[in-house]
């Protein structure tokens, strides 16, 4: 379906054709000035340069031309030479109405799906999920809804930090608490026990203390090193020991992730690229793209038009070992094998951003890639506590995400406990669904490179532009409508203001979904909803709707209203939450 906004620039385009002038001055914009029209075309300022001609004798002429068209209310050239456009109501009623049957109220999906993977998670194995990875997994998660939506294939890969130093690290605490363990047996070679020797809470203790332990203990760095080594070199005990660090692990953050809605297509991890860094190395090599830095081995990735320095990307350090570059090159190779992707989009904090580039380069030079996939790093901001420092607990400590959902959950269900917004069985549901859409909506509607705020108080707030004033609304449509009870029918022509600009910001659904995927930027949606919810809410307060006595006017409301939720849900879908059925 083509965009009400485009519908009218074709109108006026025309009228422009009619009165003598080129049709391409017809473009039409959202009024700036709501007071004196809803649309207005600025194009006879420029028309007037090129026919040397008065603008607001051009615009009058458009004027005259429009009169009588069934698509607008009125039209007005003003001085200078703008043209102020108000729509007839049946035109955007009808307009609605179209919208109402289509599929994705019309918005029309890519013409030119492709392949997509998103990387995005990123969790790092055996350790706990902390705020860092929220906004990956909440900012990635909203993207993917919104690719889909378009029409493009999309593989969200959560791409686990499940690889080197790390696991090293435990593997060797592992062994100077339990040294006896079978995975220890240097002999064994197979028949290790099938049960962990560990549960996630001693997982999760472990690490923290194997890297701290790490930084002042030489000794036991040097364990951690060659346990390192000896996994990626395939020693079966470690490997065993490796294969249930994993499953225990992995069991814990997908409970994470489905309690924040969130899911993956795919779930590899940087072990995963292990088997494919051999061959690229070869490759590298034969492409003599290695060169020699103090007995590491490196792509050089500076170009002359650098404004800064761009360091030599590391693919083998000296001691041989293969680092974060290596993994992600080799995981393009296998992305490339798998999926042959159109475009790998990377959700990772921004201060990684050397890091991509240096990738992004070193896979263009080396041909990892095809020339065509695009890359791309959203690198996001940091969320902050109110002190403007990266969020913390209150000891200080780092926030885990766990704790964090729990705590805003907790928020939530008080208030919804203490106002009765509902009883019973559907507190704890309710409550969950709002604290997401607190928690998401807070994170989203902000620029994704943007730092922002984490402020509980402000983002579960019923009032204000928060994710929960969204939910409100749709909530407050669905009771409306559960009170109506009977079939929706046809939206009729608007005949307040308030009708008109709830119709009208209905009909804008389209325009913000392309800009959101254009930019790959869901603070579209947020923005576009706050509007939209705005535009319900006003209607609501200043319509009798229920007690409308004209029985068509009354089904024409709730019709109108019924859309509005509509696209307010399919909105909050893509941000990745969801409303109750009561609040
Ligand atoms: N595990 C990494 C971290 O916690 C993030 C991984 C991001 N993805 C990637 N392909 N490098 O920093």
């Amino acid at each position: 379906m083509q965009k009400l906004i485009d519908l009218i620039s074709a109108e006026v385009s025309s009228a422009f054709e009619a009165a003598g002038y080129d049709a391409q001055y017809g473009k039409v914009t959202v009024s700036n000035r709501p007071d004196l029209g809803e649309y207005q075309c600025n194009g006879a300022m420029p028309a007037a340069k090129a026919y040397r001609k008065a603008p607001f004798m051009i615009a009058n002429d458009v004027a005259a031309k429009l009169s009588g068209n069934p698509a607008f209310a009125s039209v007005e050239a003003v001085n200078p030479g703008f043209l102020n456009l108000r729509m007839a109501p049946e035109f955007v009623s009808d307009y609605l109405n179209r919208m109402a049957e289509a599929e994705r109220f019309g918005l029309e999906a890519d013409p030119n799906p492709r392949t997509i993977v998103i990387d995005y998670g990123g969790p790092n194995v055996a350790k706990p999920l902390h705020v860092g990875h929220l906004r990956s997994a909440i900012i990635g998660e909203s993207i993917k809804r919104i690719y889909r939506y378009f029409g493009n294939i999309v593989v969200g890969d959560i791409h686990m930090g499940d690889w080197g130093l790390q696991m090293g690290l435990i593997i060797a605490e592992l062994r100077e608490r339990k040294p006896d363990l079978p995975w220890f047996d240097e002999q064994k070679t197979e028949g290790f026990p099938e049960e962990a020797p560990f549960t996630i809470s001693e997982l999760e203790e472990i690490y923290p203390t194997a890297s701290a332990k790490s930084k002042v203990d030489e000794e036991f760095a040097k364990k951690a090193h060659e346990a390192t080594y000896q996994l990626q070199h395939g020693q079966p005990g470690h490997l065993a020991l490796w294969k249930h660090i994993m499953a225990v692990s992995v069991a814990d953050l997908r409970k994470n992730y489905d309690n924040l809605d969130v899911s993956f297509d795919a779930w590899y991890g940087e072990s995963d690229s292990d088997a494919y860094i051999p061959a690229m190395l070869e490759d590298l090599k034969a492409k003599q793209l290695l060169t020699e830095s103090n007995g590491a081995l490196v792509i050089e990735v500076a170009e002359e038009t650098d404004k800064k320095e761009i360091p030599p990307c590391i693919i083998v350090k000296s001691d041989g070992a293969t680092l974060y570059a290596t993994t992600d090159l080799a995981t393009m190779v296998q992305r490339e094998e798998l999926w042959k992707p159109d475009k790998i989009l990377y959700i990772v904090d921004k201060r990684q951003s050397l890091h991509f580039e240096q990738v992004f380069r070193a896979a263009r030079k080396a041909g990892i890639v095809r020339p065509e996939t695009e890359l791309q790093h959203i690198g996001f901001g940091t969320m902050n506590g109110k002190d403007g420092k990266p969020f913390k607990t209150r000891e200080g400590g780092v926030m885990r995400l766990e704790r964090l959902i729990r705590e805003i959950t907790e928020f939530v269900t008080e208030k919804v406990k203490e106002n009765q917004i509902v009883s019973g069985d559907a507190v704890e549901e309710t409550s969950r669904l709002i604290a997401m859409a607190a928690l998401k909506y807070g994170d989203l509607s902000n620029l994704a490179t943007k730092d922002y705020i984490f402020d509980m108080d402000r983002f579960a707030a019923f009032e204000g532009n928060t994710g929960p004033y969204i939910l409100y609304t749709i909530v407050r449509v669905k009771s409306i409508l559960s009170r109506y009870g009977k079939e929706i029918g046809a939206i009729r022509p608007a005949q307040s203001a308030p009708e008109k600009d709830l119709m009208l910001a209905i009909s804008r659904f389209a325009d913000n979904l392309q800009l959101a995927y254009r930019d790959s930027a869901p603070n579209v949606i947020c923005a576009y909803i706050y509007e939209l919810a705005g535009a319900v809410n006003k209607f609501y307060h200043e319509t009798r709707i229920l007690s409308e006595e004209d029985e068509e006017k009354k089904s024409g409301y709730i019709a109108l209203i019924a859309l509005a939720k509509r696209v307010l849900e399919a909105c909050i879908g893509l941000l990745g939450f969801a409303a109750p059925e009561k609040m």
